[in-house]
């Protein structure tokens, strides 16, 4: 993509206030600029730009959100935000359930919708969608959870078909347990569980997520779309 301002391509991350968002957005800025956004401001300071009160599933608020960016060297949309909620499926209370599936599923709708607007008017770009290995691993007691990340990828494959004629690309990536607040719910017994269900036995870090994200807005992944990404699974 030539920018046409001879300036640096944006990436915009959501779910940047903290955990896999904060730190892609962090580390990402010493090559894009960067924009973050999430509903809470980050606890700690940071080197990209970052605007609060975006709640992913209110898509008026994106929209508002976008309108304020010059989305001019619009590259990278990385869909970060995302909650999680251990329940037998039994025991899931029904506001949990809505709310999980409303900002995993509808909030990653909204940002790939209003951002992949941009995105075609550029003519090219990358859509990356953070899923999870809860998804292939069927993991018990993430029936929601797992079903609202596999709405997300089912929905970014579709769209990365008709993205195609624009250039822009959209692919997910599938991390195992990564040290975030969203791995706070969880006892070290259950990250155990999960860790040894996986081939490769460790947890994921952000040099992964990095490097992988890193590859997927690069130029060498110009031909890649539609593709999941899993961390620490064969096959
Ligand atoms: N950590 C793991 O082990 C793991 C494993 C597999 C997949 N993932 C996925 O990776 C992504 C990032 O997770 P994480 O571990 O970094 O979680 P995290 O530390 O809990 O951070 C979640 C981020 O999402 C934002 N967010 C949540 N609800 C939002 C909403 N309604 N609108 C806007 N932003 C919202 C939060 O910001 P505010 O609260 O300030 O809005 C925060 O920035 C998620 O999609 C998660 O499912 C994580």
């Amino acid at each position: 993509m030539d920018t046409g301002k001879g300036g640096r391509k944006l990436v915009i991350v959501s779910g940047a206030s903290r955990g896999i968002g904060f730190a892609l957005a962090e580390r990402l800025s010493n090559t894009y600029d960067v924009v973050g956004f999430a509903r809470q401001e980050p606890k700690e300071p940071c080197n990209f730009q970052f605007v609060s009160g975006v709640d992913v599933t209110d898509k008026t608020a994106v929209k508002e959100f976008a309108r304020k960016i010059d989305t001019a060297n619009l590259w990278g949309v990385v869909a970060c935000a995302g909650i999680a909620s251990m329940n037998h499926f039994l025991s899931m209370p029904d506001a949990t359930r809505d709310k999980i599936v409303d900002v995993n599923f509808h909030g990653v709708a909204n940002v790939v919708e209003v951002l992949g607007k941009g995105l075609i008017k550029n003519k090219g770009g990358r859509i990356i969608v953070l899923s999870t290995i809860a998804v292939p691993l069927l993991l018990e007691g993430e029936a929601v959870y797992a079903a609202s990340k596999s709405a997300a990828e089912t929905y970014v494959k579709i769209i990365a078909n008709e993205l195609g004629e624009w250039g822009v690309t959209a692919n997910l990536i599938r991390p195992g347990p990564t040290d975030t607040d969203l791995l706070a719910g969880l006892t070290d017994e259950q990250v155990d569980a999960i860790i040894s269900k996986q081939t490769l036995k460790r947890k994921t870090t952000f040099d992964d997520l990095e490097g992988i994200c890193r590859f997927f807005l690069s130029d060498e992944a110009a031909l890649l779309t539609g593709q999941t990404l899993t961390l620490g699974l064969s096959g």
